[in-house]
């Protein structure tokens, strides 16, 4: 079973998306478990402080090692971790590719970084991986976490069935996925194509593959330059 543990000073944020649909199924199904831990539980002292003024000067706060160190180090003593994410617009992309691999491992921790972020000596101590979800900035790491949650317990073999298979995906064979239709076969004199209706499943196959090839030469270039068909 795969377990993943998220750090966060806003736990709340994280009290929805692991309790529907597909995350919540993988949970029942005993595939994988999300553990939100409040960092404020943590702190030290009567102010429960879990971020300073940054050395130097400058606008916004910073996220004070010490608290971070007691979580991550009590977690580590409960269980070995294969990574230890964190969560930051300066991190490497989040694509597939990562989704695939980190979807094979056993324990993840995620830390959501808040304000200016954390104390660059979490990063050199305890990140083995640094994360972004995209070249926006978020006001917290929660929902990037959430977003990696989610796209990686989808791939554990035996979370999703025939109906939501991850296999036909966006970006799982590099391309993007075809359209789809289903019924009405015509809604509005809009006909769906006639090929879909043919019965014909190979066919069929060729003609989504053209649609994926031509979907992802309009829309993605980018992803094209590493094909040759
Ligand atoms: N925290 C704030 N912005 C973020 C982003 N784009 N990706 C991951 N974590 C973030």
């Amino acid at each position: 079973m795969m377990r993943i543990d998220i750090i966060t000073v806003v736990p709340g944020l994280l009290d929805g998306p692991f309790s529907h649909s597909i995350l919540k199924r993988a949970e029942e199904k005993g595939l994988a478990t999300v553990k939100v831990h409040n960092l404020r539980d943590y702190a030290t002292g009567k102010q429960k402080q879990v971020d300073d003024y940054a050395f130097g000067g400058g606008a916004g706060m910073v996220m004070m090692i010490e608290p971070i160190a007691k979580c991550i180090q009590e977690l580590q003593s409960e269980r070995d971790y294969d990574e230890i994410i964190y969560l930051t617009p300066d991190g490497n992309t989040f694509n597939q590719n990562m989704a695939n691999e980190l979807s094979l491992k056993g324990n993840l921790m995620m830390l959501c970084g808040h304000y200016k972020g954390v104390d660059e000596r979490v990063r050199q101590k305890f990140i083995t991986r640094e994360i972004s979800i995209g070249d926006f900035v978020l006001s917290g790491g929660e929902l990037a976490a959430a977003v990696l949650a989610d796209a990686i317990i989808r791939l554990i073999p035996g979370v999703l069935n025939d109906e939501t298979s991850a296999l036909t995906d966006s970006f799982q064979d590099g391309l993007l996925a075809p359209p789809v239709f289903t019924r009405p076969a015509e809604y509005e004199g809009m006909k769906v194509p006639e090929i879909l209706l043919s019965g014909h499943q190979a066919k069929i196959e060729d003609w989504r593959f053209e649609q994926s090839v031509r979907r992802t030469k309009d829309r993605r270039p980018d992803l094209m330059e590493r094909k040759d068909f």
